[in-house]
């Protein structure tokens, strides 16, 4: 049952649906959810294409959806009906909202598609003026990048600081983050340098090889198997954040040379971890004044199949996003 209809809200929408698992989403009409009474109906302007969605797609997340379904972990777009117990004070029918988590497009419907319904709890508001694109994107990668530096990575004013994967999104963040932070000095490793010209003056651009004087701590976006000589590039006694593995999944670490390096090796983990309240609707007010940059690529829904090539081949700069 939903109360609050702000506009006409179709039987039928355009919805891509991963019908098996490694295959490609195709683009279906299916019915429009209809909100339960926690829930908010969402027009979806923009659902972001992730990692973690195509991790899903592929089979190989634990939490296996029952097919088909629709992927997209993340997205933005208007509030259009409201279930009966959602609190109207925070959430409101017309309000733009970004959404994240509450199982979508995983437990329940994601975000590529034209309507989504969400718990009303993992729904925000957005901040007036951030483009939705953006706030569809922003929000978890800057989270991401924030417990990368300051949790798990515990920056201390001064230190110097390595991102790999540095003008993806979470490394472009992590390297804006340390700076905005107090890092002392900041390099960023990259396949890209000409995706670089976005970072502030203090960071130092750098080749995925490139020995430099060694950081306190290495945020590593990237992975695989040269993950053993990165370590080196930690001071003995400093840390490394493993974050991600767009480079590969696999690593093989020889334990006498990790004990001589004496360098702390940190998984992050951010479906475990608990963030301080607040801090991502800070984090992304900060990306709304303009005090973190993101690059984000506007894709249509039809050539939603070429994105996800894209991005697993490692080709997109910053975060992929469908237009709805
Ligand atoms: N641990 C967690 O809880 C958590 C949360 C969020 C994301 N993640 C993971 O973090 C990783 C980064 O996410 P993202 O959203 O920042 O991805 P992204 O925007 O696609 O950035 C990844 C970057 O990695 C580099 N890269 C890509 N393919 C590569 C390859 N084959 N070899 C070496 N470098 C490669 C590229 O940077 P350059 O061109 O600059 O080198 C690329 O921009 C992903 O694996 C994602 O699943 C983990």
């Amino acid at each position: 049952m939903s109360v609050g209809k702000a506009m006409s809200v179709p039987e039928e929408m355009s919805a891509l649906r991963v019908h098996a698992f490694g295959e490609l989403p195709r683009l279906d009409r299916v019915p429009v959810p209809e909100p339960g009474p926690e829930d908010v109906l969402v027009r979806i302007a923009a659902g972001v294409i992730s990692h973690h969605d195509l991790t899903v797609a592929g089979g190989d997340f634990p939490l296996r959806p029952e097919l088909p379904y629709v992927p997209g972990l993340e997205g933005a777009g208007y509030v259009v009906a409201a279930g009966g117990g959602v609190d109207l004070e925070r959430i409101a029918v017309a309000m733009p909202v970004r959404i994240f988590g509450g199982g979508l497009g995983s437990a329940r419907s994601g975000t590529w598609a034209e309507y989504v319904a969400v718990s009303a709890r993992a729904a925000s508001p957005v901040p007036e003026g951030l483009d939705l694109a953006l706030a569809a994107a922003c929000g978890s990668v800057a989270a991401t990048a924030w417990a990368a530096v300051l949790d798990v990575g515990a920056l201390q004013p001064g230190e110097r600081v390595g991102v790999t994967g540095a003008t993806g999104a979470v490394g472009s963040l992590a390297a804006q983050l340390a700076v905005l932070k107090g890092a002392g000095s900041v390099v960023a490793w990259t396949r890209s340098p000409e995706r670089a010209g976005d970072f502030p003056a203090e960071v130092e651009i750098a080749a995925p090889d490139q020995a430099l004087e060694p950081v306190d701590l290495l945020v590593d976006t990237v992975g695989g198997s040269g993950l053993p000589e990165r370590l080196r590039s930690v001071r003995p006694g400093g840390r490394a954040v493993l974050v991600g593995y767009t480079a590969g999944t696999e690593v093989h670490l020889s334990i006498p040379h990790l004990l001589a390096g004496d360098v702390s090796v940190l998984p992050l983990n951010m479906m475990r971890r608990r963030l301080p309240k607040g801090l991502e609707a800070e984090l992304v007010s900060d990306v709304a004044a303009g005090k973190l940059r993101l690059a984000v690529e506007v894709v249509a829904r039809e050539h939603a199949d070429a994105a996800v090539a894209r991005l697993t081949s490692g080709a997109v700069s910053g975060r992929l996003v469908l237009a709805w």
